[in-house]
């Protein structure tokens, strides 16, 4: 998968052609043209074919285009597959991912499309590693309200009942250097919690958040961005590593913490970040 920055990824109902047609305004990294849970079941058919018609004539405004699919063991999913293959979107969501066998035949069915897992499910996040690694898998995305009923879990302002299943998905990502997104912030109208969300998945080492609704695009790009703080700190960080090494020392103090090379790296990034978010995007 190309190297951009996605911060932002907006689900958009396949069944509603106009949030469809005006999803291209709404400023998202990325848009995922939904075919599973935001699609009544009455209407996946009608989803699947509009999404087929208006596809090259959508206007996606730079965003990058995926499309979700209904999961396998669904009625729906070998033909989504097919209407897939035909549109050639950026990525491919596939939702409730739980075993690698069935990852890979589907990944076999798409060839040239990389692949983004939905790990939301128990048995998901206790295969996460495993489903990482599927060939053509190029990232992990989490979705907490099947996961939270999957484990019977209750919702807190903290969202504490999630931290054990997101890390796992980060450690499971990046062990096989893979991208990884957060859930969805299912609470529109709770721009608070929403920011309080999103800096969590980037303090938990996310690369970006997915998105219900347009108002939750800038707020999750404002926590994505690192603060003047951060900034601060990574210029400071730079300044004292350089000055070690002139000196003959492999570590330096900054603020009375020690920071070693490998800290250079991230501070690296989080300047670019701080210059050019919309141009930056994670290795590899
Ligand atoms: N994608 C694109 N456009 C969207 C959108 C989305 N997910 N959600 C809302 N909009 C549009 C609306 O069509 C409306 O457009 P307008 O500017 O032309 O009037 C505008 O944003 C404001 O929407 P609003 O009236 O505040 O929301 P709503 O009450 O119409 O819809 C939801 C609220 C939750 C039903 C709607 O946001 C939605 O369907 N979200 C997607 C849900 C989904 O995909 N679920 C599955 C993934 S977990
Ligand atoms: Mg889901």
């Amino acid at each position: 998968m190309e190297d951009r920055s996605r911060r932002s990824l907006l689900y958009v109902p396949a069944s509603s052609e106009p949030m469809l047609r005006k999803a291209g305004t709404r400023g998202a990294d990325v848009l995922i043209v939904d075919l599973e849970d935001g699609v009544l079941p009455s209407a996946k058919e009608a989803a699947r074919e509009q999404a087929q018609r208006l596809w090259h004539a959508l206007d996606f405004g730079g965003a990058e285009p995926w499309l979700r699919v209904n999961g396998a063991g669904t009625p729906w999913v070998y033909a989504d597959a097919e209407a897939a293959r035909q549109l050639q979107p950026a990525a491919v969501v596939l939702p409730k991912c739980e075993d690698p066998g069935v990852v890979e035949t589907i990944s076999r069915r798409l060839p040239d499309v990389p692949l983004l897992l939905m790990v939301e499910t128990a048995a998901g996040v206790l295969a996460a590693a495993a489903l990482a690694r599927v060939p053509g898998v190029a990232g992990l995305v989490f979705g907490a309200a099947d996961f939270r009923a999957s484990v019977g879990a209750r919702r807190t302002p903290d969202e504490e009942e999630l931290l054990v299943a997101r890390s796992t998905l980060v450690i499971a990502a990046r062990a096989a250097e893979i991208r990884v997104f957060d859930t969805p912030y299912f609470d529109f109208a709770d721009t608070e919690g929403l920011e309080r969300s999103a800096r969590r998945a980037r303090t938990l080492g996310f690369d970006g958040k997915t998105a219900i609704h347009p108002a939750q695009v800038a707020p999750i790009h404002a926590a994505f961005a690192p603060t003047p703080a951060e900034v601060e700190r990574a210029r400071a960080v730079l300044r004292a590593l350089e000055q070690a090494a002139r000196d003959g020392r492999g570590v330096a103090a900054v603020d009375g913490e020690m920071v070693e090379p490998l800290h250079a790296a991230e501070a690296r990034r989080t300047l670019a970040l701080a210059a050019d978010p919309a141009a930056t995007g994670r290795e590899p």
